[in-house]
């Protein structure tokens, strides 16, 4: 009887315990981007962007995001350097909240781009 009680507040400790486990919520980051040390380029990174995801609608639709004017429509009309994350160009991008969602490696290399000071490079 002894030996049964101690067995039975052994457990109920062991539940008490691992009942006080803490779990570490992290916030959502975007990967890192290793671009070799080079800068995002407009014309090679980000256009294609804007062809795959983006294009179903804004080679018609206003801003233009096509390869030969979408600089002159996105910057600086829709893209803030102050707080790149707060651009129209990436929220529309990457919060899912507009008509398509970029990849979170693509919607990774727009902020950077824009970090960079969204340069037509
Ligand atoms: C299904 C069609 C569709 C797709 C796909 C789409 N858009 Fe749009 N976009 C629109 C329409 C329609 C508007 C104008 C009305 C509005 O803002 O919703 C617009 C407006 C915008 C604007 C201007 C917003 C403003 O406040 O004036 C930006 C910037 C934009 N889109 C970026 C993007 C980007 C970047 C993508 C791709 C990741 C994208 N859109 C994909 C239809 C689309």
């Amino acid at each position: 009887m002894k030996k049964q009680s101690i067995f039975l507040i052994l457990i109920l400790l062991a539940l008490f315990l691992n009942g006080c486990k803490y779990d570490f919520i992290l916030p959502v980051e975007t990967p890192p981007v290793d671009n070799g040390g080079q800068p995002i380029s407009f014309a090679t990174q980000i256009v294609p962007i804007f062809t795959e995801k983006c294009n179903s609608c804004h080679n018609s639709q206003a801003p233009m995001l096509t390869a030969n004017v979408a600089y002159a429509q996105v910057v600086p009309a829709y893209v803030s350097t102050a707080t790149p994350s707060g651009s129209k160009l990436y929220v529309n991008s990457a919060s899912g909240s507009h008509y398509a969602k970029v990849s979170a490696t693509q919607a990774a290399l727009i902020l950077q781009w824009i970090t960079e000071g969204a340069k037509n490079n």
